[in-house]
């Protein structure tokens, strides 16, 4: 798949045919109709939780290309939001510039009110919690763990809450997400996530990536009906590790962000906003990492 990163970066949409209904970190969301949404994947970047200043060119169209290539290859487990109607016509000529490559139409679907967190790997939050619980979001696991060490027994599906905007999401124990959407959907949220984590960490390994954990979204439609939504299996929903630097008792390099937090953390910033403006050289790394995580797991 080749997927240009030559073309100038887009850092914000302006798309003024359609209406703006969210800008996230990443992305921008505009409503196409009553049950379609436009999701543009720009190349904002953020770090420490802060949306850098500047954007990394090729990085939206990249995602986009990695998200597709999840959804269908793992289509045979749930079904997913993507429409296939090309983002191009829904949109005004002047504007197709703007989403040619890195946006979806997406069903417009009711967001389950839980993030979906899939853990293989001990580290991050599921580290601090290990060690001092001797458990992760309530799950007991055997003494002894290593930080980054990948989890005995198979990944945990470890649930949070959709924080409101600003705030940090929580991590909740199973039986909190029972009480949040049912029993039975419950069960089906966590099996089917399991499924796809456990599906693409295998796959990703033989390409030379650790899929450490990941995030999914679902969302039902006005039967009930359970569709996975939102991205699949970036480095922005993700934690990429390189399988060659991957050795257990330190947290491993982030595939993607290594050199733009190495470089903010050399900078007199106190990981508030506004960042600093990044250097052309940590911007190509940068884009050059996002470029690699695709090819090699599409090759
Ligand atoms: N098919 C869909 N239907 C309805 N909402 C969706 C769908 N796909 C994604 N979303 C919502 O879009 C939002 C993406 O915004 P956000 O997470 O803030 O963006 P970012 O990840 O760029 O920070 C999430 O709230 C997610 O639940
Ligand atoms: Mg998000």
């Amino acid at each position: 798949m080749k997927v240009g990163t030559d073309q100038p970066a887009l850092f914000e949409t302006s798309i003024r045919s359609l209406p703006l209904l969210h800008r996230g970190k990443v992305r921008d969301i505009y409503g196409v109709d009553e049950d379609k949404l436009l999701i543009v994947q720009t190349d904002r970047l953020s770090a420490f939780d802060v949306i850098l200043p500047t954007p990394v060119p090729g990085k939206g169209r990249l995602l986009t290309a990695l998200s597709s290539f999840w959804f269908e290859k793992l289509e045979h487990i749930v079904p997913n939001h993507l429409t296939y109607i090309a983002p191009e016509s829904v949109v005004t000529e002047d504007e197709r510039g703007q989403v040619t490559g890195r946006a979806f139409v997406v069903k417009r679907l009711r967001p389950l009110p839980i993030e979906a967190i899939v853990r293989g790997y001990v580290v991050g939050s599921g580290w601090k919690d290990y060690k001092k619980t001797g458990m992760i979001c309530g799950i007991p696991l055997p003494a002894g763990l290593e930080e980054a060490g990948r989890i005995p027994g198979g990944a945990l599906f470890t649930p949070s809450t959709k924080a409101a905007q600003g705030a940090h999401d929580e991590n909740i124990p199973f039986a909190e997400a029972q009480k949040l959407l049912g029993e039975p959907l419950a069960a089906q949220v966590r099996d089917i996530a399991l499924a796809l984590y456990t599906q693409a960490a295998d796959y990703a390994i033989t390409k030379g990536i650790i899929i450490a954990d990941t995030k999914f979204e679902f969302g039902q439609d006005q039967i009930g009906r359970l569709y996975l939504i939102d991205e699949a299996l970036t480095p922005d929903s993700s934690r990429f590790w390189p399988a060659e630097r991957y050795a257990p008792g330190r947290n491993p390099p982030s595939y993607d962000k290594q050199f733009v937090r190495d470089w903010l953390e050399t900078q007199n910033w106190n990981k508030k906003a506004p960042a600093p403006a990044l250097p052309p050289e940590v911007l190509a790394k940068t884009a050059e990492k996002y470029r690699e995580a695709l090819h090699r797991l599409v090759s």
